[in-house]
C-alpha cells in the first residue's frame, strides 16, 4: 500500500508521482487532498489530488520541490512506499449545471484543476480553461485539460507560449468580448486567486478558488489552516478547500503561509548540507 508505481520528472522540480491506493481511489472526488508523509520525520504535506483511477485503485500527485519535505518526498522512486497517506481529505468540488464555466489554472493549481474541468464538462457544462505558467516549460497537463474544454487559452509571463502576461489579462479580454460566463473557478497561486476574484467581482460572475493554506492535521483539529471568508473564520481542511473567492480574505492567507519561512529555510540549508555530505 502507499507504493510508487510511476514516477515523472516534468521540469526540474516539478515531479509526478502514481501512488497505489486503492481506498483513496475508491473515494477520491475532484477538489479533494490528500496530506502525505515521506519518512517518520517528514512534515505532513497537503497534496490535491490531480487524478484517480478506481479500476487501478491509483491515485495521481503532483508537487513542486520547494521545502525540505516536498525534496524528500522527491527523492522516493519507483517500488518506494510513502511512509503515510491520508485522505481523501476536504469536501469535493460543487460540480453542477452552471452553463459557461471558466476555469483558471496557475502553476502547479493546473494540476488540481483538471479533475475539475472533467467532472464539469461529463456534467454537461461549456468550459473554457484558461493556464497560466511562468514559462512554457512549466506549463502542465495541457493535452489533459483540453480534451474536456470547448476552449483552451494560454498565457505565460515570458510569452514563450500563448499571449504574454497573466490569466488574468486572458479572463480580463474574454469578460470584455461579451462572453457570457456563467461560473469562474480559479485554483493557483493565492496572488493569481486574488486578482481573478477581484477582476470577477467588479463584473459580479461568481467565482470559487480552492486555497492552500499550511495544513497539519487535515481533520478540523489543529487550526493550522484557518482562513478569512466574510466574517467567518473557518478551516479549510473541513470547510473548503474551496470558497466565495469574492469573501475569502487573501491578504490573511498570505500572511499565515509566511510564518515559517525563516524556519523553512534553515530546515533546508540543514537536509541539503546533510545530503552533500552523504554524497562526498
Ligand atoms: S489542518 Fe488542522 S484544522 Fe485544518
Amino acid at each position: 500500500m502507499c507504493e510508487i508505481i510511476d514516477k515523472k520528472i516534468l521540469h526540474e522540480n516539478l515531479k509526478q508521482i502514481v501512488v497505489k491506493a486503492p481506498l483513496v481511489a475508491k473515494h477520491a472526488n475532484p477538489g479533494q487532498f490528500v496530506i502525505v508523509m515521506a519518512d517518520e520525520k517528514g512534515e505532513r504535506i497537503p497534496i490535491t489530488i490531480a487524478d484517480y483511477d478506481r479500476e487501478e485503485g491509483t491515485i495521481t500527485l503532483i508537487f513542486l520541490e520547494i521545502g525540505t519535505s516536498t525534496k524528500k518526498l522527491g527523492t522516493l522512486e519507483v517500488g518506494d512506499k510513502l511512509y503515510s497517506l491520508c485522505g481523501p481529505l476536504g469536501n469535493p468540488s460543487k460540480i453542477e449545471k452552471f452553463g459557461t464555466v471558466v476555469c483558471v489554472g496557475g502553476g502547479v493549481g493546473i494540476a488540481s484543476l483538471y479533475p475539475i474541468v472533467r467532472a464539469l464538462k461529463r456534467e454537461g457544462n461549456r468550459v473554457i480553461s484558461i493556464l497560466g505558467a511562468r514559462t512554457k516549460s512549466l506549463l502542465i497537463m495541457e493535452k489533459e485539460i483540453s480534451d474536456y474544454s470547448d476552449e483552451l487559452m494560454i498565457s505565460t509571463d515570458d510569452g514563450s507560449k500563448g499571449r504574454k502576461g497573466f490569466v488574468t489579462d486572458v479572463l480580463r479580454e474574454l469578460i470584455e468580448s461579451g462572453e457570457r460566463i456563467d461560473h469562474v473557478i480559479a485554483v493557483g497561486p493565492i496572488p493569481m486567486m486574488k486578482a481573478v476574484s477581484e477582476l470577477t467581482k467588479k463584473y459580479r460572475i461568481k467565482t470559487t478558488v480552492s486555497l492552500n493554506p499550511i495544513m497539519v492535521c487535515g481533520m478540523g483539529m489543529c487550526g493550522a489552516c484557518r482562513v478569512r471568508v466574510g466574517n467567518e473564520i473557518k478551516f479549510a481542511c473541513v470547510d473548503g478547500p474551496e470558497f466565495d473567492g469574492h469573501k475569502v480574505d487573501f491578504d490573511n492567507l498570505m500572511k499565515r503561509n509566511q510564518r515559517f519561512v525563516e524556519e523553512e529555510g534553515i530546515s533546508l540549508v540543514r537536509y541539503l548540507d546533510t545530503q552533500w555530505k552523504g554524497e562526498v
